[in-house]
């Protein structure tokens, strides 16, 4: 019998929640691996709820049932049913055993979700992806996180073909079979939900370190990747070893397995995967060399590697009850990744990096029609919540709890948490219970915050009474929505400058600050006085220090108090914040032609940094660079891309005027003379201000800066360098473009990694240019939709990456992204329907791309046989 998978777009919904009627205790999986055609016999021990009276069914979709049998015997067809999804089995009891075998197909599933190969048929590997539910394309299964069992699993398969085999848990035993075959067993004692399921078979190579973790055991470290991926795994292992040091400092947190594998692939939808025991990485997450990898892609290795290991204890040992509370896991490990990243690097640019990004994709999705809680009330296809929102949004509410708990309270919760939870499935009540009752505290109306759309409001309004000396902040906050939505509990740390910019010692209810004066004040009501005594001369305040809440903050300020803060705020993401408030004001001066007040303070003060030793260069790159254009974009009604993208051009070459090319160059010059690779702090920062010198340069004299670009070019020592010049070339337009574009593709014709920054670079040329542009790359031999990593370098970065080529008045963009939607979808659901979310927001756009957007969109909705990940998405982009 051979399921159709059926394409049901029925709504799950939280408030259906019922506890499993069947679990499964122990599970056996024997696998027969092969590329076209693998077998698998699972063999499944039964629990039964008492009190619940259903029928055993399992999930199961796309499986070939081979046999079937219930404690011991063979199953006649009358007394099973599998049709559709699930399968059906009468006479089960509690204890059970069903016995199934089953075929899979891996080489033709593209959807790379179940078991799949990553390569070619001659000399790739066979995986498996199984979160959120890919497991059901494994075997019959209760393919639900809060069933928990203990799993035994054998492989085998041709040696010659598949000389390494790998599953999670410890290794249990390997040996011989005839006929050239072999097999390998691992029993993982750590009971686990079905999603963190997972195997590797194929042709790799490892790299290895022992680990003693703080409690004393020892732990092999293997890295796996292809032949000639192998040696650009070292950093990795680097980064690893400090992930797990970091969190039995950090968190008290140790390993739990004799072994960690972790496995390298070019074909994956997603990230990284963390797998018990047997993390597998999206290459482009996991790979690193100075001569292919920037500076930016090194640190988010580091801080996948981490998330991925960080996931041993948030999400493996204590894991989601239902996939409603996926960011119990993903927001919590999230926010550790981001404490990890910060100690390893510098702790305020991170949070500008953080910052910049919630920006830039959550703010977004919050805005439109794709807006869903951090705990989304329903879904049609889970797949789809992998979202911003769950993961960015969700790790600033964890930061706000933690900030509320203070270190130590938060290290205590955490304790209790994992304590209380583990080797169970868990909910964002548990959470935040653990939290509060190990310190005393009710966090509840935390709760408010994970179940309401949309991004807040916060305005804030000083009042200075100079005969008191006391200065009265009004905090007040709104969210769009149901009037009878409870108040959020804001934490706002402040602190308040005089005009000579110092920082003021702050008073409030008998609370005095300590050094660096600053204090943390809760807004709990819709609206809120603070009143600060002793404060002899009108302040300027700093709010949200930080980034506290992720709130919009609406605060009054005129330019110059901006360029005050810009220029004395010793909290770095403040002054950077005070600088995007001012960039953006300035870019309104623009574009509305009003009095240049806020361009003119933005630009001074800038220059003055510019000559500030004291600022470290990697700061002074992220104060000379304005707000993204879709950040820019969220400020406006009636949006036009290309005038935008213009604006924000104008507005950065006012900038450079105002540093002057002399002044530009002489930097350029002075950082081009340091020439390492290193990856130290210092290092990285010369990179990224020699990189904005350039943009900035270009901007005032294109011949110059594209011959400093082609020799950069020529004779960059790594990739940032490389990259950076081609960057600048391509988008310039400048006449040595094609000569390096035509030199990088050669150099990296076997680096597919490389090769996609190639394709990315070009989708990225601005406006009407860049359409011809990704159908001329869409015809290199190169590109293929079958690997999301390419997909999402040329498409993606096109209808991403690139507002201004993309949103052509005359709506060819968005037929092309309607048009190669369907084409992607019968490939890869999962990759189809992330890409369609580029459409949202269009309900926005100016009159004449509104309606090409819409009509494009409704075209594509009316296609036939659409999966159910693309149809959600569509249906909610339509609303
Ligand atoms: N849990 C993975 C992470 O670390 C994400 C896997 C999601 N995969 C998927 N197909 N939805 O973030
Ligand atoms: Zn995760």
């Amino acid at each position: 019998m051979h399921a159709l998978p059926e394409q049901s777009t029925a709504l799950i919904r939280l408030s259906d929640y019922r506890a499993p009627a069947w679990r499964v205790e122990t599970v056996e999986l024997d696998f027969d691996l092969g590329i076209d055609a693998s077998e698998l016999s699972a063999r499944l021990l039964l629990r039964r709820d008492p009190s619940q009276n259903a029928p055993l069914r399992l999930d199961g979709e796309n499986l070939q049932l081979l046999s079937i049998a219930l404690d011991g015997r063979q199953l006649p067809a009358t007394a099973y049913r599998y049709a559709g999804n699930g399968l059906e089995v009468d006479g089960a009891r509690d204890g059970s055993v069903l016995e199934t075998r089953v075929r899979l197909r891996p080489a033709a599933n593209t959807a790379l979700e179940g078991l799949y190969l990553s390569g070619s048929r001659e000399a790739g590997f066979l995986l498996t992806q199984c979160e959120a539910e890919g497991f059901r394309h494994i075997t019959f299964f209760t393919d639900r996180p809060d069933v928990q069992s203990r799993y035994s699993v054998t492989l085998r398969a041709d040696r010659a073909r598949f000389p390494v085999l790998l599953a999670g848990g410890n290794p249990d035993g390997s040996g011989e079979l005839e006929g050239g075959r072999h097999w390998a067993r691992f029993v993982d004692p750590h009971p686990k939900p079905s999603y963190l399921f997972a195997l590797v078979a194929g042709r790799l190579e490892k790299i290895e370190r022992d680990y003693v973790t703080a409690e004393g055991r020892a732990v092999q470290l293997k890295i796996w990747a292809e032949a000639d991926a192998i040696d650009r795994c070292h950093y990795a292992m680097d980064a690893l070893e400090r992930s797990m040091r970091w969190d039995e400092q950090a968190y008290g947190r140790n390993y739990d397995l004799d072994v960690f594998h972790v496995v390298a692939t070019h074909d994956f939808n997603m990230g990284a995967m963390e797998n018990k025991g047997l993390n597998i990485f999206n290459a482009k997450c996991l790979l690193a060399d100075p001569d292919s990898t920037t500076d930016d892609e090194y640190r988010h290795v580091e801080a996948v590697v981490a998330h991925e290991y960080f996931h041993n204890w948030s999400g493996n040992r204590v894991t989601c009850r239902d996939w409603f509370q996926l960011s119990l896991k993903e927001g919590l490990t999230v926010f550790r990744e981001q404490s990890f990243s910060a100690d390893m690097n510098s702790a305020p640019l991170k949070r500008i990096e953080d910052v910049s990004l919630l920006r830039r994709a959550q703010f977004p999705e919050d805005a439109g029609p794709l807006a869903h809680p951090v705990r989304p009330a329903q879904y049609s296809e889970i797949n789809n919540f992998y979202t911003a929102t769950v993961y960015e949004k969700g790790a600033e509410l964890v930061r706000m709890l933690a900030g509320a708990l203070g270190k130590n309270g938060f290290r205590r919760g955490m304790d209790r948490y994992f304590e209380r939870n583990d080797g169970r499935a868990a909910t964002l009540e548990n959470f935040l219970a653990a939290l509060g009752d190990a310190n005393g505290t009710d966090l509840t109306p935390y709760l408010a915050w994970y179940g309401q759309a949309g991004t807040p409001r916060l305005s804030a309004r000083g009042r200075h009474d100079a005969a008191r000396h006391e200065y009265t902040l009004t905090l007040a906050q709104h969210v769009a929505g149901p009037e009878s939505r409870p108040p959020l509990p804001i934490p706002v740390k402040l602190a308040l400058f005089t005009h000579h910019g110092d920082m003021l010692p702050l008073h409030l209810d008998g609370q005095t600050s300590k050094s660096p004066n600053e204090l943390v004040v809760a807004l709990t009501q819709a609206e809120q006085d603070f009143v600060f005594t002793d404060v002899v001369t009108a302040p300027v305040p700093s709010l949200l220090r930080g980034f506290s809440a992720p709130v919009i903050l609406e605060c009054e300020y005129t330019p110059d108090e901006l360029a005050l803060l810009l220029a004395h705020d010793v909290d770095g993401f403040n002054r950077w914040e005070a600088g995007q408030q001012l960039a953006a004001r300035a870019y309104e001066n623009l574009r509305d032609d009003t009095s240049a007040d806020a361009l003119h303070a933005w630009c001074e003060a800038l220059a003055s940094l510019f000559d500030n030793p004291s600022i470290d260069d990697a700061l002074l790159a992220d104060l000379l660079t304005p707000p993204g254009e879709v950040e820019l974009a969220e400020r406006e009604t009636a949006i036009d891309p290309q005038r935008i993208h213009q604006l924000r051009q104008d507005l950065q070459q006012r900038l450079a005027e105002r540093l002057g090319a002399d002044a530009l160059h002489r930097r350029y010059q002075a950082l081009a003379a340091h020439t390492s690779i290193e990856l130290d702090a210092l290092s990285q920062a010369r990179r990224r201000l020699k990189r904005r010198a350039l943009e900035l340069l270009y901007l005032l004299d294109s011949p110059e800066a594209c011959r400093l670009a082609a020799a950069q070019y020529r004779s960059a020592p790594g990739m940032t360098d490389r990259l950076a010049a081609l960057t600048v070339l391509v988008r310039g337009n400048a006449t040595q473009a094609s000569a390096a574009l035509l030199d990088y593709r050669e150099r990296y014709a076997d680096n597919a990694l490389a090769l996609d920054k190639w394709f990315a670079v070009q989708a990225q040329l601005p406006g009407e240019p860049a359409l011809e542009r990704v159908l001329l790359l869409e015809r290199d031999a190169a590109f293929t939709l079958k690997n999301p990593n390419r997909v999402q370098a040329l498409l993606g970065a096109f209808v991403r990456g690139n507002p201004s080529g993309f949103h052509r008045i005359d709506g060819a963009g968005y037929r092309l992204l309607a048009e190669r939607l369907t084409k992607l979808d019968t490939l890869n659901p999962q990759v189809a329907a992330r890409l369609a979310t580029a459409f949202n927001g269009w309900q926005r756009l100016e009159p004449l791309r509104r309606e090409a957007a819409r009509a494009a969109i409704v075209e594509l909705a009316r296609h036939d046989g659409l999966s159910r990940n693309l149809t959600e998405i569509i249906g909610s982009v339509l609303n």
